[in-house]
């Protein structure tokens, strides 16, 4: 079966800095992959190559087989590609719902501007982007807080938010970046059930940066390793747990 997603020798340099160095993984359909490592281990970078934000500087990177290395992230998006962010990033002033309006309209016709501005011909497309909108609140828990300002919202809500936002422009893979940051350990169950059940019912592939090992191994099925840009491990959670590389890079820190 041919990959989703395929980093092959994916390197980047900031100045005298790997930040990624040779990296190389296989993301296949479905799949709910892990990629950790410590702090500054590179691993947004990772997801900043993939989305565009940067261009590698060294290798190759493969969505369905298609070259993307330097697309605009705009591009990738429209190819099929979603984020999160580490540091939240929804429209503060604008309502839940509206924020996931918006991450609709990006992959329609009509312009980011239009879709701001409920502007025609934005307008006839809105009440159908609402209506989806609203399932997909349904899904992330968030439906009785569709009309809240987002700025207003608990941490934890923000981050399902972020996902319904990049869920609405109907990616097949879905990146996110520390998805259970901030959260307490009730809302990162919920959010694990919410994880699988992206995968398990809308079909989507999932690779998700994380720093709580409860959280990434009790979900994902395989998981990469970085440590200073470098891959150290790969394999399914029960290996990387007991890897002696793993647990140096984390140095005694719970894995
Ligand atoms: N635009 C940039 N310019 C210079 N250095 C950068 C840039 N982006 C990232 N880096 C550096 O690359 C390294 C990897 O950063 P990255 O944010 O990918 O780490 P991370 O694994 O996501 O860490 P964390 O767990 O803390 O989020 C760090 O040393 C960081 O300072
Ligand atoms: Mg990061």
């Amino acid at each position: 079966m041919s990959a989703v997603l395929s980093l092959k020798g994916a390197t980047i340099r900031f100045g005298g800095l790997v930040a990624v160095n040779d990296v190389t993984f296989d993301i296949e359909k479905g799949d709910l992959f892990g990629l950790i490592g410590p702090n500054g281990a590179g691993k947004t970078t990772c997801f900043n190559l993939i989305t565009g934000v940067y261009r590698p500087t060294s290798g190759e990177i493969f969505f369905n087989e298609k070259l993307i290395n330097g697309l605009a992230p705009n591009r990738i998006c429209a190819m099929g590609i979603a984020r999160t962010f580490q540091n939240i990033r929804l429209f503060q002033a604008l309502t839940v719902l509206e924020n996931v309006v918006i991450g609709g309209f990006l992959r329609h016709k009509a312009s980011l501007a239009s879709a701001l501005a409920y502007l025609p011909p934005a307008i006839t497309e809105t009440s159908r982007l609402e209506r989806e909108a609203m399932d997909l609140l349904e899904v992330l828990d968030l439906a009785d807080v569709a009309q809240t300002r987002s700025a207003d919202l608990p941490y934890g809500k923000q981050r399902r938010l972020e996902i319904a936002r990049a869920m609405a422009t109907q990616p097949e893979l879905l990146l996110l970046d520390e998805p259970a940051a901030g959260m307490n350990p009730n809302e990162k169950e919920d959010l694990a059930q919410t994880v699988r059940l992206i995968r398990d019912q809308f079909g989507k592939t999932i690779l998700l940066i994380e720093h709580d090992m409860k959280f990434v191994m009790g979900i994902c099925e395989k998981i990469v390793v970085l440590d200073h840009g470098e891959e150290i491990a790969y394999g399914p959670p029960s290996a990387i747990r007991n890897d002696p590389k793993v647990i140096e890079a984390y140095l005694g820190e719970a894995v």
